[in-house]
This record gives structure tokens, C-alpha cells and sequence, in this order.
């Protein structure tokens, strides 16, 4: 009797897709990318795009675009700035996440393999559904709120209150972090993941911020902050170098001291 199933179900399972090999080229590399519609109906595949990077600038988001602009216009990601500052890029690749205008083409041995961000709804290959991601950032309210009648000009804040926001105020919202944390895969319908709880942490850490006590309690709950065990993957997977877990083992410090 089959008490368990640990494959995937057959219409999730990643079939092989088109190959693209190189009309010519000296350094030739392949790009295994993951390429997923959900409105086709066909199960996820993987096409093989094999391009000279001679021809080719030197991170991943190059190679995607030259791919995009000259072999294949139905392959879908995103991506803005393309140096590391709008967030849109991220992906894994090569089993890491990161951004791809910011991952060194040079720095992954043999096949590039590329797929969307882990454990995230796919809204067409490369692109991660965040909706449920944002709707978690919206419910920490990430602005200043203030129940002091406003100065006449702006409120200020000393150099020393200011430094407080470094390793926070960074944070592109690329989520990196949070599909890397498998504390999120499990829980995201209620643990709010490392991203935005670094955010929320930014809000508290500010010294114009009058709503502390308003946020701690919109986050002293079982799930949203303490489903959080000190895995330490967020810090390992944030391109910007920033420590989610430090930001959320601040937070619950606040919570505890609150409550002494
Ligand atoms: S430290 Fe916490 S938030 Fe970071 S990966 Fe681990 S469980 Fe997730
Ligand atoms: S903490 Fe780092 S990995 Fe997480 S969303 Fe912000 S920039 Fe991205
Ligand atoms: S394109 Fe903006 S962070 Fe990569």
C-alpha cells in the first residue's frame, strides 16, 4: 500500500524543454532557465539557452536580456535599474537567491541554472507573485507615524539617532531573504518573513517614529514574529549584506523589555 507520495504531482513536475543551442562563439555558455504559464495548462519545463559571452555583458541579467532581445521574446522576468538598487531581479540561480543584474556571470562553474524565487505562486517563469508579500508589508504600515503636532519645519533627528537606521534603511524589498527562510515556506500565510520584518524594525528603530507601542503589538504574536528560529539564511541570501535576523532578535528584545 503507498502511504506516501514524494514526488511531485505529474503536472508539477519540471519537464525538459527546447534547447537553443549557439550558432557560433568561442566561450560559450548554457543558461537552464525555468519557464512556467500557468494559463497554457503545460507543465513547468526547462529551455537550454546556450549563448558566447564574448557576446554578452558579464552578470546573469545580461545574458537574460540577450537571450530575451535575440533568441526568445516569450521569456518573461523582471528587472529596472539593473545595479542592484529597484529589487526587481531577484531570482536563484545556481541554487542561491540574489539579484541578477548583480551576480557575475564568471562566478557560476559549468550550466547557469536559473528559476524563480523558492516557494513563491509563479505569475509566468521568472516572475514571483508577491502580492501576499506586499499585503504583509502593508500590514506593518512601513511610515513614520507621529501623534506630536508637526514642527514647523522638518523633525529632526541627531547623526547618532540616525546611524540607528543603517542596516535597515537599505532593504530593496527584494525578498531574497524571506523565500530563503524556511520558517516562511512553512508558515507564510502567517509568519511575516524576514523582510518584513526588517522593515518593521526600521519603523521602531526610528527616533521620529511615535508608534511603538501600537507596532509591538501588532506584532507579539505567535506567528507573525516568533515562528522566526535563528536559521540564519536571510543574512546568508541578502545581496545588500543586511542581517534580518539581528532586526527581528531586536524586535522581540523590545517586546520582552516592554514587558519586564
Ligand atoms: S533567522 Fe529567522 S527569519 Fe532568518 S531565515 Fe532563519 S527563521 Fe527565517
Ligand atoms: S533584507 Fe536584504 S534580502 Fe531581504 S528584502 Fe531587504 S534587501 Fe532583500
Ligand atoms: S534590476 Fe534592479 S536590482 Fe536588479
Amino acid at each position: 500500500m503507498l502511504l506516501a507520495e514524494f514526488r511531485l504531482p505529474k503536472n508539477s513536475r519540471v519537464t525538459k524543454g527546447r534547447d537553443h543551442p549557439a550558432q557560433s562563439g568561442k566561450r560559450l555558455k548554457a543558461f537552464k532557465v525555468y519557464r512556467y504559464d500557468p494559463d497554457s495548462g503545460a507543465n513547468p519545463r526547462f529551455d537550454t539557452y546556450t549563448i558566447d559571452l564574448d557576446k554578452t555583458g558579464p552578470m546573469v541579467l545580461d545574458a537574460l536580456i540577450k537571450i530575451k532581445n535575440e533568441i526568445d521574446p516569450t521569456l518573461t522576468f523582471r528587472r529596472s535599474c539593473r545595479e542592484g538598487i529597484c529589487g526587481s531581479c531577484s531570482m536563484n540561480m545556481d541554487g542561491r537567491n540574489g539579484l541578477a543584474c548583480t551576480t557575475p556571470i564568471a562566478g557560476i562553474k559549468g550550466e547557469v541554472q536559473i528559476t524563480p524565487l523558492p516557494h513563491m505562486e509563479v505569475v509566468k517563469d521568472l516572475v514571483p507573485d508577491l502580492t501576499h508579500a506586499y499585503a504583509q508589508y502593508a500590514l506593518i504600515q512601513p511610515w513614520l507615524k507621529t501623534v506630536t503636532p508637526p514642527p514647523s519645519k522638518e523633525r529632526l533627528q541627531s547623526p547618532e539617532d540616525r546611524a540607528k537606521l543603517d542596516g535597515l534603511y537599505e532593504c530593496i524589498l527584494c525578498f531574497c531573504c524571506t523565500t530563503s527562510c524556511p520558517s516562511y515556506w512553512w508558515n507564510q500565510e502567517r509568519f511575516l518573513g524576514p523582510a518584513v520584518l526588517l522593515q518593521a524594525y526600521r519603523f521602531l528603530a526610528d527616533s521620529r517614529d511615535e508608534a511603538t507601542g501600537e507596532r509591538l503589538d501588532g506584532l507579539e504574536d505567535p506567528f507573525r514574529l516568533y515562528r522566526c528560529h535563528t536559521i540564519m539564511n536571510c543574512a546568508n541570501a541578502c545581496p545588500k549584506g543586511l542581517n534580518p535576523a539581528k532586526a527581528i532578535a531586536e524586535t522581540r528584545k523590545l517586546i520582552a523589555e516592554r514587558a519586564a
